[in-house]
């Protein structure tokens, strides 16, 4: 019972092979699993759906609509499961899963899967090898499908050579071991976290702005490795030119001044689980907005400023059960501040970067923090990468929130 209370959702597209998934759902449904099945119209050719619903206990899914004409929905199909497996994967679904078309639910569901997607490819050795079909495969790959390896003997052609599914024992082992690593390597599944990201610029008049020199790169570096844990990200983004992930758990608001920015993240903060604000906002902006650029025929230019909301300590102030990160950087007494604004802004933690450390800081791509907790721990992380420093901050979190 490897697979208990795991929901597995099948594909089945149109192969031989097809008759092997009669068998598959069998194993699944013995080793716990809970199965949906959709079909690509051509493969009802080769397998019936009344036994696969039977056998799955769940109503078989083929076309857009029921017979009763109602929609089905593959949005909430492609989020239901933990893990979606296309078996047998024909050479034409391949194709298609390569290139985003989207002519059958299968296809509308692969396209609206959030879950880890795995195919076990059913075809003729002439196909299979076809570079064409390898193009396609080498495509599923970076794009995060695994591949269940085909196997040699007889196949439908009645030739011999490779392209045979695999066995469905060996997908029930290649989808026990990939849920297994997975919760492993993705300990915030199903969590939602808030992140800030870059500067703010605070307009002085249509022209200028106070701004500084924040890139965004470590926010993003965040950003990075917490889809890679399996959250679901809301990244709010002052004016930063770095690269954005795309990814289908990811949103991302762009924002200018801190006041846009407080906006954009007071209206998810009640929902999330977790948020790291790293954000460099700005503490002061212009108290007054000139509507039309401010000429130069004055001997001297006073820019009065007023106090931007704390964004930290308003969601600090706020906040239910969520987990809440906040950023310190510091030129002097960096530990003592960052203490204090530990404390003052009602934070699980604090990350302090020093700008005296060389190597850290804005625009670089390595870093080197400190995180103090709640708890009163301290972990000193080295001199490393945006991108391994993000990686182990999200380690920590999820340790955190899992004690
Ligand atoms: N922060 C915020 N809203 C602001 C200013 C800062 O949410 N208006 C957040 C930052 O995103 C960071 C933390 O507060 O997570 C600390 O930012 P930092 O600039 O180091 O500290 P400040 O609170 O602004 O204090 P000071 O500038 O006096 O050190």
């Amino acid at each position: 019972m490897n697979l208990q209370g795991k929901k597995i959702l099948l594909g089945i597209s149109a192969s031989i092979a097809a008759y092997k998934s009669i068998h598959l759902v069998r194993l699944l449904i013995k080793a716990g699993a809970e199965v949906k099945v959709v079909l690509t119209p051509a493969a009802e050719t080769f397998v019936s759906p009344l036994v696969l619903s039977t056998l799955s206990k769940n109503t078989v899914i083929s076309g857009f609509a029921n017979s009763s004409n109602d929609w089905s929905n593959h949005v909430m199909l492609g989020r239901w499961a933990d893990l979606m497996v296309v078996a047998p994967a024909s050479c034409n679904t391949i194709a298609k899963m390569a290139h985003g078309l989207c002519d059958n639910m299968l296809m509308a569901t692969y396209l609206s899967a959030t879950m880890p997607v795995m195919i076990a490819p059913a075809m003729d050795e002439d196909m299979w090898k076809h570079p064409t079909t390898q193009r396609n495969l080498a495509q599923l790959q970076t794009d995060g499908v695994q591949i269940i390896p085909v196997a040699s003997g007889e196949l439908a052609s009645g030739l011999t050579g490779e392209g045979r599914m695999a066995e469905p024992e060996t997908i029930v082992q290649a989808i026990i071991a990939h849920l297994t690593v997975n919760e492993n390597a993705q300990p915030l599944r199903g969590k939602k976290v808030l992140v800030t990201a870059g500067p703010t610029y605070e307009a002085i008049d249509p022209v200028r702005f106070i701004g500084n020199h924040s890139s965004g790169k470590m926010g993003i570096a965040i950003t990075e490795a917490l889809l890679k844990a399996g959250a679901t990200v809301h990244l709010v983004l002052g004016p930063s030119t770095q690269a954005i992930p795309q990814n289908t758990q990811l949103t991302v608001r762009r924002v200018v001044s801190a006041q846009d920015m407080y906006e954009a993240c007071n209206r998810v903060f009640a929902d999330v689980d977790i948020a790291i604000l790293s954000a460099a906002v700005a503490d002061f902006t212009p108290a007054n907005v000139a509507n039309e650029k401010i000429k130069k025929d004055q001997a001297a230019l006073s820019v009065t400023l007023q106090p931007t909301i704390d964004i930290l300590k308003t969601l600090g102030a706020a906040k239910t059960n969520q987990f809440l990160v906040g950023f310190a950087l510091e030129t002097n007494n960096e530990e003592a501040n960052a203490l204090k604004k530990l404390a003052s802004k009602n934070a699980d933690a604090i990350v302090l970067n020093s700008l005296n450390d060389a190597g850290a800081g804005f625009g670089t791509d390595t870093n080197q923090v400190q995180i103090f907790t709640r708890k009163g721990e301290k972990i000193a992380l080295p001199l490393q990468s945006k991108s391994d420093i993000a990686h182990h901050l999200v380690q920590f979190i999820a340790q955190a929130i899992a004690l």
